[in-house]
């Protein structure tokens, strides 16, 4: 096998081979970037048959490729997005997380893990349900935020979809309503607003402490719609295609110098700029496009490029948007075909992210 065939640029899978995204302006740069790391996501890992065809290979590929640095040196760090394992039941949290962090503890770089909804079946601060991942990735790593080469980066967990620690469902006007109040009912208890309530108030305790610094959000559920919302909402099927509730993007949309929200649980690749942020949504491993992006951190701008898997390794049949799952493809008015639509167009492939 090729070694160099590991992962390409995702552009260039969308304009047939064509090596004009190699041109883009991170790879024009003279000089060094302070700071580079990856954003990878949604890897679902299991022992076993898992339910995505070919997760520990595509993730076993990825580490050796990183660990060579035979695309791009060594990063300083990876991001995990969350859904690391696959999980579904209680007593396979455990198991799992000792999978996953045993698989990804080969990377060369540290690695920081966020919290997905499959680390907790949905059950953000559950005590019982967290346990497993608290216990394999510590419990200092459920909320937390570190600072690199002047940016703050702050992972939070989201896992439970909703932004507030009331929901007023009586207020909620979504064509999904019934599928919200059915969640409720099923993943919903005591514990969650006293949860999401501190998840919160930590949030806003480190905004003011670092008020001063740029900084990068990551989290698993994306804070806004990535795709017409109306669309999404379908191709992706469950409430959850964006946070219920407006208030964690009030947050950070009120602050100066968020520069950046990263995300995965969609699937899909795709990045939105609101109110001055940019949303990156990277589909991770499980599904195709079977993306993770490359973030290099200039003094003056961040260039955010996905990558895409080998072809061996990219798994077509696993497009949770497209018409193997629901009988028709999906476009939107910026991603007109179905490819563009879950892989993302050429601005979303490369992103010029300008820092103070
Ligand atoms: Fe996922
Ligand atoms: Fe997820």
């Amino acid at each position: 096998m090729n070694r160099r065939s590991f992962i390409k640029k995702a552009a260039m899978s969308l304009i047939g081979g064509s090596l004009i995204f190699q041109q883009n302006s991170c790879r024009r740069r003279k000089e060094r970037p302070r700071l580079t790391f990856l954003h990878i996501s949604d890897t679902h890992l299991q022992e076993g048959i898992p339910a995505y065809a070919l997760v520990r290979e595509k993730v076993d590929a990825f580490i050796d490729a990183v660990n060579s640095e035979q695309d791009f040196p060594l990063p300083d760090f990876v991001l995990h997005t969350g859904d690391m394992i696959h999980g579904e039941k209680l007593e396979r949290l455990l198991p799992e997380c000792l999978f996953a962090k045993q698989t990804l503890d080969r990377l060369a770089c540290p690695w920081h893990p966020v919290v997905g909804n499959h680390e907790v079946i949905q059950r953000e601060g559950h005590p019982q349900y967290q346990a497993a991942y608290e216990q394999v990735f510590g419990a200092d790593r459920v909320n937390y935020a570190f600072e690199r080469s002047g940016l703050v980066f702050i992972l939070l967990n989201s896992s439970s979809g909703l932004a507030s620690p009331t929901v007023n469902i009586d207020r909620i006007e979504r064509p999904d309503k019934a599928d919200i109040i059915d969640h409720l009912n099923r993943h919903g208890g005591d514990w969650l607003p006293a949860a999401i309530e501190k998840r919160n108030s930590w949030l806003q305790e480190v905004l003011r402490d670092t008020a001063s610094a740029q900084k990068i959000v990551a989290c698993h559920i994306p804070l806004i719609s990535i795709r017409e919302e109306e669309v999404l909402r379908q191709s992706f099927g469950f409430f959850s295609y964006k946070m219920l509730g407006d208030e964690l993007v009030a947050l950070l949309e009120a602050q100066q110098n968020i520069k950046a929200v990263l995300s995965g649980h969609l699937h899909l690749s795709g990045a939105v700029q609101q109110n001055r942020i940019t949303h990156v949504v990277t589909s991770g491993f499980a599904s195709y496009p079977c993306h993770f992006s490359r973030w290099a951190v200039y003094a003056d701008s961040i260039e955010v490029d996905f990558y895409q898997l080998a072809p061996h390794l990219v798994t077509p049949e696993t497009n949770i948007h497209g018409a193997r799952r629901h009988g028709k493809d999906f476009t939107d008015d910026l991603h007109p075909t179905a490819e563009e639509y879950v892989a993302g167009n050429s601005d979303e492939n490369h992103r010029q992210i300008l820092l103070n």
